[in-house]
């Protein structure tokens, strides 16, 4: 656990990502909200937002991810994952995916903290490697690059915002 001034950010258990469904879901809802590409399309209400984090946490209990919150004056504003299970040639390696910040919670570092505990609990689940795709343009992309992550390249209309527009996507990796 970490705290930066009122900001804290924990891994949690299976059973608390169960528990915080709905603020997960609030963040998650907020995010596709204000536009970000993070998988999913309008229209996308709370409840679709939900069920996706009831998904995560069954991965989470089946330890194929790591799932990190962090809290501000102990109410939930932002998360990201880290993917452990991937093929069985490729266990030193993990993706970073839904790195999500409620937009009134933003310019606040608290994505910077989310990045580097999940860094480091990547390294202490054995993983030496890891990588990401995000919105080419992106505030993201400034975090990533400023936290030391190698920019691979960009594809072109590699997925879509939520109203349908394409986006190009950057690639990042980062040896641990
Ligand atoms: C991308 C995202 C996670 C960033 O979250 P965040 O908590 O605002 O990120 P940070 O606060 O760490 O950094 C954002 C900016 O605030 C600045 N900042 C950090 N602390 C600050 C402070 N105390 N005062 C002023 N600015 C600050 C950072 O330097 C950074 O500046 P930049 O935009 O010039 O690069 C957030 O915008 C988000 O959730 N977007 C939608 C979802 C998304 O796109 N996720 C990425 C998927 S790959």
């Amino acid at each position: 656990m970490a705290a930066n001034g009122q900001i804290v950010v924990r891994s949690l258990e299976a059973a608390e990502v169960e528990e915080q469904l709905d603020a997960l879901a609030d963040v998650l809802f907020d995010c596709v909200d204000g536009g970000a590409s993070v998988s999913y399309l309008a229209p996308f209400g709370h409840d679709d937002a939900r069920a996706a984090f009831a998904g995560f946490a069954a991965e989470v209990r089946r330890g194929n991810r790591l799932l990190l919150a962090a809290f501000a004056d102990g109410e939930l504003v932002g998360t990201v994952q880290v993917i452990l299970a991937l093929p069985p040639n490729q266990p030193h390696r993990g993706e970073i995916a839904k790195l999500l910040v409620h937009r009134r919670a933003r310019r606040r570092g608290i994505a910077q903290l989310l990045m580097e505990h999940a860094e480091a609990e990547a390294l202490a689940a054995g993983k030496s490697l890891l990588v990401l795709d995000t919105v080419t343009g992106d505030p993201a992309e400034r975090l990533y690059s400023r936290l030391g992550w190698n920019r691979v390249g960009v594809i072109p209309g590699y997925a879509l915002y939520p109203d349908g527009r394409p986006c190009d996507t950057t690639v990042f990796w980062k040896a641990l």
